[in-house]
């Protein structure tokens, strides 16, 4: 079953483009508009939304700050992303004008379900992002965005997770269509960015070997860092969780521009620091990662730097470079993450870790 692969989560990892481009299909009609066939909540109610919370549990969370950037740029309706422990306990402001999007991987994640009735006992409509067909949450929910990831069996989400984003950008496209704050154009032309990514995880799925090289490099390291910005800052706390999971490291994720308020004093020699750097077409955020590599590498650091294969004025900086295809800012997570879900399972697979089942955790927390 594991196709010749050591890990269910090796093999996920590598299914992923074939996961992205499934999770595209049909999604489009005859006209070019995009079309969501279990969506289920009217266009009228969509167009008289004017908040938006996302309520998630772990990865599902990360992917909901990535959606939460996407959403907000192409349509303007502002965006809260939640933890699902934490939502109801807050008494959040909900009324029949707010989405409710809830993203489980599962669909039986016990926060998500009870913070979902929980809106929908407001009078809030609750949409799921959800890869199993039938599971609870979207049985619960009025309309749901299926992710078609296929069954995925590592506890550690990373198929589901790259699926996860793809529906978080369908729906983001959607209520542009439906709100008319994008022309038809224009969610066309992200539509086609959007057909190429399965081509560009592929490309950084065949540069794999280099990253496992590296991996097994660190296997003595005590802790990793990952730092980002803008979309690339929930990536970097994707990859430290990943870490976290399988290596049983200490692992954090940082928004680049908080270095200097306080992390940059964890800064000391050889401590590797996973950098995402942001496309260069994106000058103002590129310029400021760029300057907190310098700092850290002044530091110690030992920077593994995530950036465009073509980012040279990068390579004095880097004492690794991992060099990612060219895509618009939004959709950089996509790729970004694609190494470090790899560096995650080859440095667990060294020190001798079961990927497939990290200890002290289930695939699907049903309870609170
Ligand atoms: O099934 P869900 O998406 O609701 O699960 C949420 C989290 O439990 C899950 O993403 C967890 O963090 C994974 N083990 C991450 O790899």
């Amino acid at each position: 079953e594991k196709d010749g692969y050591d890990w269910f989560m090796r093999k996920e990892i590598f299914e992923q483009p074939r996961a992205v481009a499934d999770a595209l299909l049909g999604r489009r009609d005859a006209e070019g508009k995009l079309q969501l066939d279990e969506m289920r909540i009217d266009a009228s109610e969509l167009q008289g939304i004017d908040k938006i919370i996302i309520i998630a549990a772990g990865t599902s969370y990360y992917a909901g700050m990535v959606a939460k950037y996407a959403i907000e740029h192409w349509t303007r309706i502002s965006v809260e992303v939640e933890l699902a422990s934490e939502f109801r306990y807050r008494d959040p402001i909900l009324t029949r004008s707010t989405l409710v999007v809830a993203i489980s991987q599962s669909g039986e994640t016990a926060d998500t379900l009870q913070a979902i009735r929980h809106a929908r006992a407001q009078q809030s409509k609750v949409l799921a992002i959800c890869n199993t067909n039938g599971s609870t949450i979207p049985r619960e929910s009025d309309g749901v965005i299926y992710t078609y990831a296929g069954p995925e069996i590592g506890v550690a989400s990373t198929k589901g997770y790259v699926t996860q984003l793809v529906a978080c950008y369908l729906l983001a496209l959607y209520l542009a269509q439906t709100k008319n704050t994008l022309y038809g154009d224009e969610i066309n032309g992200v539509m086609d960015q959007l057909e190429a990514m399965p081509a560009h995880v592929q490309t950084v799925l065949d540069e794999a070997d280099k990253v496992y090289q590296f991996a097994r490099d660190h296997v003595d390291t005590k802790s990793v860092l990952f730092l980002g910005r803008h979309a690339g800052y929930p990536v970097a706390l994707e990859g430290a969780l990943k870490l976290k999971e399988l290596a049983y490291i200490h692992a954090e994720g940082f928004a680049a521009g908080e270095l200097k308020h306080g992390p940059i004093a964890l800064i000391e020699e050889g401590l590797p620091v996973f950098c995402i750097v942001p496309p260069k077409g994106r000058d103002q955020l590129r310029e400021k990662m760029v300057s907190a590599i310098q700092e850290i590498r002044a530091r110690g650091a030992a920077t593994i730097v995530l950036a465009e294969h073509d980012d040279e004025a990068i390579t004095p900086y880097a004492d690794e470079f991992i060099r990612l295809p060219k895509v618009p800012v939004l959709l950089q997570p996509l790729v970004a993450v694609v190494p470090l879900q790899l560096f995650a399972c080859e440095l667990a697979t060294a020190m001798g870790h079961d990927v497939d089942q990290p200890r002290n955790l289930a695939k699907s927390v049903t309870v609170e």
